[in-house]
């Protein structure tokens, strides 16, 4: 059985001239100026950029985390510019995973812990809830280290318990900003082939990278400069 739950065929996220604009202490940024673009279920997308041009504001808005400032952005028929602050909570608890760059555990929990504090905001009864977490653990070889705290496990193992945090609650999409920046490149690729093996059983990815080895194995590759997105 796949950990992911299914998603359906027409285009998972719909964006049509997304804007974000920024108040800084009365001085207007705007990172995204109208960001057009569709991205497919199950498809290995990224995003790439220089540095300050909103590849993380356009992740904070595909993650519920923040609404445009003027467009359309659909999310599997939900339009996020208009819902409402519960049925955002509601997206991000439920559909959205999310990994950064620095991992982003909590010091003091153990790796099963962490993992099991994504089930809390959802609705997976509370009998489910340790299985479901083992499994996750399992999903990404680290069965026998749920007892670790983070700082007992390497950058890699810190990573893919992330990764377990992410996809424990069956998320339609994992949100990456960065997921290979801390780590040598043998974890890297090790990260990858975990990112390519989720995908691969149906999870979308949308990974931010500066990293090209990562955005060659991507589907499509993104670019975002000058607050547009544009194909590779
Ligand atoms: N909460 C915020 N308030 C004000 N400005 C912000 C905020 N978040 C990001 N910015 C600005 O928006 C621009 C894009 O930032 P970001 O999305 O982090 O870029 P990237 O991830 O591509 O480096 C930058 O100029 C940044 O300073
Ligand atoms: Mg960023």
């Amino acid at each position: 059985m796949s950990i992911i739950e299914g998603t359906p065929a027409e285009a998972l996220y719909r964006l049509d001239g997304v804007t974000r604009t920024y108040d800084a202490k009365g001085r207007k940024v705007t990172p995204l100026t109208g960001v057009t673009v569709e991205i497919g279920a199950g498809e290995f997308v990224t995003i790439q950029g220089p540095t300050g041009g909103g590849k993380s504001t356009l992740l904070q808005l595909l993650g519920a985390l923040d609404r445009p400032t003027a467009g359309s952005l659909i999310l599997a028929g939900t339009e996020l510019s208009s819902a409402s602050n519960a049925e955002l909570g509601r997206i991000r608890a439920e559909d959205v995973g999310f990994v950064f760059q620095g991992f982003n555990l909590i010091p003091t929990l153990t790796a099963r812990e962490n993992v099991a504090m994504a089930l809390v905001p959802t609705k997976t009864p509370v009998p489910e809830r340790a299985s479901r977490v083992e499994e996750a653990l399992a999903h990404v070889g680290l069965a026998d280290r749920g007892d670790h705290l983070p700082g007992e496990l390497s950058g890699g193992q810190q990573q893919r318990v992330a990764i377990a945090r992410a996809i424990v609650k069956r998320p339609r999409v994992l949100l990456a900003d960065e997921p290979t920046g801390n780590l040598d490149e043998e974890m890297r690729d090790e990260i990858l082939a975990l990112l390519e093996s989720l995908c691969a059983d149906g999870l979308t990815l949308i990974v931010v990278t500066h990293d090209s080895a990562v955005a060659k194995r991507a589907h499509r590759r993104l670019r975002l400069k000058n607050g547009r997105v544009t194909e590779v």
